[in-house]
């Protein structure tokens, strides 16, 4: 056998079916053994500690322009060390096209910084804005074979938002490529329609983004969202899902069958629309769409998390500083119409989660390993390589100790906010040391000189089977029962 580059002693290590005391030796990036008594020249002793798979942060805006035309605050390299502190080691933000911008022009931009700045490894969904038929035909198909299998839209934000048509058009074009369709699903009339109410009477703090975003414009969205992707049979993914509603919505969908995911953020298991209400502007920091709603939500998102309705947190970490950069760009008393969408997250997701899921009786170890890696990387095509502990996969590893306290505040942040949302809460079990591909980024918390820009590598993947039709055509769609041609 060659000799192992490291090894990772006495510790125990988990995955979201198996639990070994074990060594794990790492050989050129990947994990080569699974043993006692494993030897190298570098060895970490894991001795009390828990070996984890680094975790898989599936949504998340890095250094990129957002519909209110301002670019989020982090680089590639804050966002993707701050991952790193927080024990993720694989992203996927987005490669964001606005209207009249080619798609193609903007994936090779965005490559270009991930490329220069990312510390850990990433893949990128495309955001659509605008699916012309030069998008559509032209630049989308070799961008999809290229290793960008999901594409994002967006129902709501008009510089963003497409029409139920377009939307039509998006579903059709990958489900004909084989591509993964995320939604941020809102129905934006009814938030235009009460926001202009809200602001003429002067209702205009930031607790009025939380009023200006009724529960039924996600339920809404989403049914009609489903109706969609039912009637093409397209699998869809459901973002950032905040509402009971929302969440009962796709439970019944999938019990009839309908290939439709979904995902909630920290933000909707851990801060209510009670957090936008604090003194001054401060609610500022809590403004995100949807927005957080109330403790009653959180419990229907945790039991969906639990009964597989939901599969997957991510941190949508949407990075704007509480300053005149980004939350107070508008001045120091903005109306909530003014105040960019979007909270920091990729720090704080994993311990957040721990700390609920494993002492918190939110679901216990193996769903948290489920929930934030094994699982988010299934369903982007990314787990031939990344959520496990395998032979061969990459040696992508978090070393937790399961007992460490932390008491999480604003001079811990290594985003570029400036803040973080959860101030205050202590949270159980900390991700000490951090590997990605064997490189140790982290160790005892803090960054190590191998948390360079450049580190990071770009994941070309195919969809899965999560994004593969079922095979059902609906009646009325299927061309060989209604037209003996293809509509598409
Ligand atoms: O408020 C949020 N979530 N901002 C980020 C962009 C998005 O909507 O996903
Ligand atoms: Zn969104
Ligand atoms: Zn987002």
């Amino acid at each position: 056998m060659q000799p192992l580059d490291l090894v990772i002693r006495g510790g125990t290590l988990v995955t979201a079916t198996d639990t070994m005391d074990a060594d794990l030796g790492i050989r050129d990036g990947r994990i080569a053994a699974l043993g006692d008594g494993l030897e190298a020249e570098r060895v970490i002793d894991a001795a009390g500690r828990l070996v984890l798979p680094g975790g898989v942060d599936t949504h998340c805006h890095i250094e990129q322009l957002s519909a209110n035309g301002l670019t989020n605050a982090d680089t590639w390299e804050s966002a993707t060390r701050s991952a790193a502190l927080g024990g993720t080691t694989t992203v996927i933000p987005f490669a964001c096209q606005h209207r009249g911008m080619r798609i193609s022009e903007v994936a090779r931009e965005y490559h270009a910084l991930a490329a220069k700045g990312a510390v850990i490894d990433y893949a990128l969904h495309l955001i659509l804005a605008d699916p012309t038929p030069e998008t559509l035909e032209q630049d989308l198909p070799p961008l999809v074979e290229a290793g960008h299998a999901s594409i994002k839209i967006f129902m709501t934000y008009p510089a963003m938002q497409l029409d139920d048509a377009q939307v039509l058009d998006v579903l059709a074009k990958a489900r004909e490529l084989g591509a993964l369709v995320c939604a941020h699903a809102e129905n934006n009339a009814l938030i235009a329609w009460i926001s202009q109410r809200l602001i003429a009477r002067g209702y205009r703090t930031p607790r009025y983004h939380a009023v200006s975003h009724p529960r039924c414009s996600e339920a809404e969205a989403f049914q009609r969202l489903i109706a969609m992707a039912e009637f093409l049979d397209q699998p869809v993914m459901i973002f950032h899902v905040s509402t009971a509603e929302g969440a009962a919505v796709i439970r019944e969908a999938r019990g009839r069958g309908v290939k439709v995911w979904g995902e909630t953020c920290p933000q909707y298991l851990f801060l209510t629309a009670d957090d936008l209400d604090r003194p001054g502007s401060e609610g500022a920091k809590f403004c995100c769409s949807p927005p957080p709603r109330t403790t009653a939500d959180q419990e229907a998102l945790w039991r969906a998390l639990a009964l597989g309705d939901l599969q997957t947190v991510s941190s949508d970490h949407a990075p704007f500083a509480y300053d005149e950069t980004g939350k107070l760009a508008a001045g120091q008393d903005p109306s909530f119409k003014e105040i960019p969408n979007g909270l920091p997250g990729l720090h704080w997701r994993l311990p957040l989660l721990f700390d609920a899921m494993v002492h918190g009786g939110r679901g216990g170890l193996g769903s948290f390993i489920w929930t934030t890696a094994t699982e988010a990387a299934w369903l982007y095509g990314l787990h031939d390589r990344k959520g496990s502990i395998a032979i061969g996969q990459d040696a992508d590893l978090a070393i937790w100790d399961p007992e460490r306290t932390v008491t999480l505040s604003d001079a811990m942040v290594e985003d570029r906010t400036g803040y973080t949302p959860y101030a205050g809460r202590t949270v159980r079990g900390w991700p000490v040391t951090v590997l990605s591909r064997g490189h140790v980024l982290v160790e005892d918390g803090a960054l190590t000189e191998a948390a360079a820009p450049g580190m990071g590598q770009f994941l070309a993947r195919k969809a899965g089977p999560a994004a593969e039709p079922t095979g059902r055509l609906s009646p009325e769609f299927d061309p060989a029962r209604n037209f003996g041609a293809d509509l598409r």
